[in-house]
């Protein structure tokens, strides 16, 4: 779409736990025809490798000391997937568990860890043309794109959303257990000291409680086309 100038199309999506961003964000690259980054799945790693070792995720100086033996790599393959590699091993299956999620926005508060991954995220940008979520993709990652967009939806709906998902990978999930654990993760991201989760004026919010995913892909393609448009207006003048 915007390439022809060389310069990189950056399309940043943030939001809060089980919104389904993810979902959007993958609609919306495919749609464009370019790469998707869940930056969850490298905070994501980091967790599983804090249980793997034993470590109490929460504990922030057992974290730090762990980050000089750790690698976390994305790699896309042939047709676009992302892998996270964790010291050179494929996790990506291993990810999504709500015990791998919690560890992850756990470890999410140390600062060191959000410096490493975030440098890794960019770096990815510098590559690809690309469609990253998160959250604080819009606020630290890629603060000067002009695409950012906020998906959210009631903490009740996503609820159901993440059960829905959980299930779908053979995990059994109860309500009001799934329910807490994303009310306690909302405030862990929001007010954590390193990059809480928060939506800044410039960011486009795109409420996905009542509005299914298609309408969510349709609104940031259209508000993408329209930037792109005008920016490039802009150029010419
Ligand atoms: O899928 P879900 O939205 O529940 O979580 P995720 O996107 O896989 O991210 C897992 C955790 O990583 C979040 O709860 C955040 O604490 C953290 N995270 C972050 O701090 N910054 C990001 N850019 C992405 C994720």
């Amino acid at each position: 779409m915007a390439n022809e100038d060389n310069k990189k199309l950056r399309i940043a999506i943030d939001g809060p736990a089980g919104a389904g961003k993810s979902t959007v964000a993958r609609f919306v690259a495919q749609n464009l025809g370019i790469h998707h980054l869940d930056t969850g799945a490298m905070y994501r790693a980091m967790g599983l490798y804090a249980t793997e070792q034993g470590i109490n995720p929460q504990n922030a100086d057992a974290v730090r000391a762990l980050l000089p033996n750790v690698d976390i790599r994305v790699e896309f393959d042939g047709a676009g997937k992302q892998h996270i590699l964790l010291n050179d091993r494929d996790v990506t299956n291993a990810l999504r568990t709500e015990e791998v999620g919690n560890a992850a926005s756990a470890v999410a508060q140390v600062p060191e860890l959000r410096a490493l991954l975030r440098n890794a995220q960019r770096a990815v940008g510098e590559r690809y043309d690309i469609v990253m979520d998160g959250r604080d993709i819009c606020t630290e990652v890629l603060p000067d794109t002009p695409h950012k967009f906020f998906v959210t939806a009631s903490a009740r709906e996503r609820t159901r959303r993440r059960m829905r998902q959980l299930e779908r990978l053979g995990q059994t999930a109860n309500f009001d257990a799934v329910l807490a654990d994303i009310l306690a993760r909302d405030r862990q991201d929001s007010r954590r000291d390193a990059a809480p989760l928060r939506r800044e004026p410039d960011t486009m919010m795109i409420d996905t409680t009542h509005n299914s995913v298609r309408r969510a892909v349709e609104r940031i393609l259209s508000a993408i086309a329209e930037r792109e448009e005008s920016g490039k207006i802009k150029e010419e003048s």
